[in-house]
């Protein structure tokens, strides 16, 4: 049965890092539904206007909109053999429906807590930079580009986003801790998470990861 990986975590955790590297490892696309939103927030309609202003409030997009998202990117054929869900589901509601497209698709489900100390993640956000290209992500503090504000990988120029100023962050964590949180204890209950130390290098946190992606999955 092909598999759905899902990463959880709080804004900052790694979740964009990791899944980048495990999608690299096991061909799986990576689905960023953060970066499907901000790609669709750049179109000049009234929907990208409104994604825009959500986007930069901190607050969570309407679970509709986010129900489209994934119906119609995960349909793709790339998706055939599995994926990775890097941000969804965020909150019950979207948790549930996740579960009926698990069934419809004959999938099962991994879900990888990465847990991050919160007094690390204001600086992982503030310092993150990400590649305009590629979406390589790097960070001022712990993971500097060669050269300042190029990316390593192409060459292209690097861009902070707009929801990593330290107002906002502190609107989306507190959207984290009412309506992403309560997931966490959701599926420890039935077994299907798995919990990586997200405070270490991040290769470190990539190996643990895989060891216990594997051993789930045997
Ligand atoms: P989204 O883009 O998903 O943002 P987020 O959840 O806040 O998470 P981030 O992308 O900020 O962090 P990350 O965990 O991916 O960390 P990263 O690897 O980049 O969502 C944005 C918005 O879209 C939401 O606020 C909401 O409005 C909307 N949205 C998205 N999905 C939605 C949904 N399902 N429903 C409703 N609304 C939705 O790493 C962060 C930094 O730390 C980087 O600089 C990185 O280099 C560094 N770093 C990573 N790992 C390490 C390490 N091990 N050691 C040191 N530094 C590290
Ligand atoms: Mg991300």
């Amino acid at each position: 049965m092909s598999k759905i990986i899902v990463m959880i975590g709080a804004p900052g955790a790694g979740k964009g890092t990791q899944a980048r590297l495990l999608s690299e490892k096991y061909g799986y696309p990576q689905i960023s539904t953060g970066d499907i939103l901000r790609e669709m927030a750049q179109s000049d309609t009234e929907l990208g206007r409104e994604l825009k202003g959500i986007l930069s409030s901190g607050n969570l997009v309407s679970d509709d909109i986010l129900a489209e998202v994934i119906k119609e990117r995960t349909s793709r054929d790339d998706c055939s053999s599995g994926y990775i869900l890097d941000g969804y589901p965020r909150n019950l509601n979207q948790a549930r429906l996740l579960e009926d497209l698990a069934v419809q698709q004959d999938r099962s489900i991994v879900f990888v807590r990465v847990i991050v100390h919160m007094d690390s993640l204001l600086r992982r956000l503030t310092g993150r930079r990400t590649c305009t290209r590629c979406g390589e992500i790097y960070n001022v503090y712990f993971r500097p580009p060669q050269k300042e504000g190029i990316c390593d990988v192409d060459g292209a120029p690097l861009a902070q986003r707009s929801d990593d100023t330290a107002e906002t962050v502190i609107r989306r964590l507190e959207a984290y801790k009412a309506s992403t949180a309560p997931l966490v204890d959701y599926y420890n209950q039935d077994g299907r998470l798995v919990e990586v130390p997200g405070d270490l290098p991040v290769e470190q946190v990539f190996e643990k990861m895989c060891g216990l992606i594997d051993f789930s999955a045997s």
